[in-house]
């Protein structure tokens, strides 16, 4: 048996040993639950650069070497050989589903794909032009009131239905949202329609013709969907987990995971970054962008490019890119100014000393707009559709800590740097 490791700690001459705890794959991580209480001291670390929040046994990223498995499954795999829901039942149970097995799986989420009626009238409360990530928080967060058959986290099976619930619905209001900007009518999710297919269905279909899923694009939206399913302990990932750590219900949990994905560094990026190629617009506007991109006192970032974990390039983009270009060539659209410049972007940014030197390499936000646009959808679907595939990250992840029997409240501290105690002043002395 293996000595345990420890770390050793010393402060103001006294020495502390804290437990080394080594992973299957990745860092070894210093346990410091007990530090505090031995040692009086807090770690700090805001952005979670360093900081294990949790284990985990679904998502495994190597941001060195440009690695991503789920359950062990290797990213470039699951995306090529499998499909959305059956990737959704790997992240849940944890290894792939058997023929049977995979048969009820998709039965019960394709029965759950309806909402009540009265969720309609949720959306009316809505402006036409509230963006859609609005709406989906608004509506997943008020659903849990029709679900109180699903809400309670202790009960196993009320999580097991819960889970299937949110995976099946997602897709729903999310075309339900889209139909709503538009002033057209929603439309009913279809049961003989994968799971792809019939979201392209229900935000493309009218009723006034038929309507007929094009293979390849359903291939390309499943894809989509399966590239941004879960990704280990990223920031709506974290909310989740911390919201559901006080008991909240799962509709709330994943309503605030829906919250947290809308910023632009987060899944709000793929918006960001097609706008942001428009704005470029040519190819020959790019030096000004990437000068700007440097610019210490200019805000603005290249969106798109860049990643916390990654630092050689994101193993999403790369599948990503070939999907760019076999949805455009089955569209005929050949002449596609917004790709030249992003391919343009991309090679420019890629031997650029800079971007080298800060390990900026496209993200899963920077190929996705250009699929999704060629697609026929606006941009500010774009988060909306990676709310819906990550779904099943954040309910696998949310199911993951319920199960965990140490589970315990987050309740982070901070390094306090405000007024030393002192006696209030009344108005009249001030
Ligand atoms: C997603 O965590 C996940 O896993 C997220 C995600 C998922 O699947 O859940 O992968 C999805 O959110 C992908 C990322 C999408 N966001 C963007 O594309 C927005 C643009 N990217 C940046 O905002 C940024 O790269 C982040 C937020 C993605 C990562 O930021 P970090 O790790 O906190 O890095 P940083 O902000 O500290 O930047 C390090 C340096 C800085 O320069 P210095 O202060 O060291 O001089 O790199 C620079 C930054 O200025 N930098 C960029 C840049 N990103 C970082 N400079 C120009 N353009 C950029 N995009």
């Amino acid at each position: 048996m293996a000595e345990a490791k420890t770390a050793t700690l010393t402060i103001d001459g006294k020495t502390y040993e804290l437990p080394i705890l080594s992973p299957t794959s990745g860092p070894d991580v210093i346990d410091i639950r007990k530090l505090y209480a031995q040692a009086g001291v807090f770690t700090y670390d805001p952005g979670f650069t360093s900081t294990a929040a949790c284990d985990s046994t679904i998502t495994f990223i190597d941001g060195e070497e440009g690695i991503l498995t789920h359950r062990g499954y290797p990213i470039d795999q699951l995306a090529n050989d499998s499909h959305y829901l059956e990737v959704c039942y790997l992240l849940l149970y944890g290894h792939l589903p058997g023929p049977r097995e995979l048969e009820d799986f998709e039965r019960i989420i394709t029965r759950h794909t309806m909402l009540n009626e009265q969720i309609h009238f949720f959306f009316r409360g809505f402006r036409r032009d509230s963006h859609p990530m609005a709406t989906m928080v608004g509506v997943v967060g008020a659903i849990s009131a029709f679900y109180h058959d699903s809400a309670d986290v202790n009960d196993p099976a009320q999580r097991e239905v819960a889970a299937h619930r949110l995976i099946a619905k997602m897709p729903t209001i999310a075309a339900m949202a889209y139909k709503y900007s538009l002033g057209q009518p929603f439309v009913y999710p279809r049961n003989e329609l994968s799971y792809a297919a019939n979201f392209l269905h229900m935000c493309f279909s009218v009723p006034a013709e038929p309507y007929h899923v094009n293979p390849v694009l359903a291939r390309a939206m499943d894809r989509i969907f399966t590239l941004h399913a879960d990704h280990e302990q990223n920031a709506s990932t974290s909310t989740v987990r911390l919201a559901s750590s006080s008991g909240a219900n799962p509709f709330a949990c994943i309503a605030a995971g829906i919250a947290c994905l809308w910023g632009p560094a987060h899944g709000g990026a793929n918006q960001a970054c097609l706008e942001m190629l428009r704005e470029i617009g040519t190819v020959e506007r790019i030096p000004e962008f990437i000068a700007r991109a440097k610019d210490k006192n200019d805000p603005f970032r290249l969106m798109g490019f860049g990643h916390r974990v990654y630092k050689n390039f994101d193993p999403r983009a790369k599948v990503l890119k070939e999907s760019a270009d076999e949805v455009l060539e089955v569209l005929g659209i050949h002449e596609n100014e917004t790709l030249k410049v992003a391919k343009e972007l991309e090679r420019i940014a890629l031997e650029d000393e800079y971007f080298i030197e800060k390990k900026l390499y496209p993200n899963v936000d920077f190929y996705s707009g250009i699929i999704l646009e060629a697609m026929g959808f606006p941009t500010s679907m774009f988060t909306p559709i990676f709310a819906v595939a990550r779904t099943v990250g954040w309910i696998s992840q949310w199911k993951e800590q319920l199960a965990d029997p140490q589970l315990k409240i987050g309740r982070p501290r901070q390094l306090y740097l405000g007024a030393e105690e002192r006696d209030y002043v009344g108005i009249e002395r001030r």
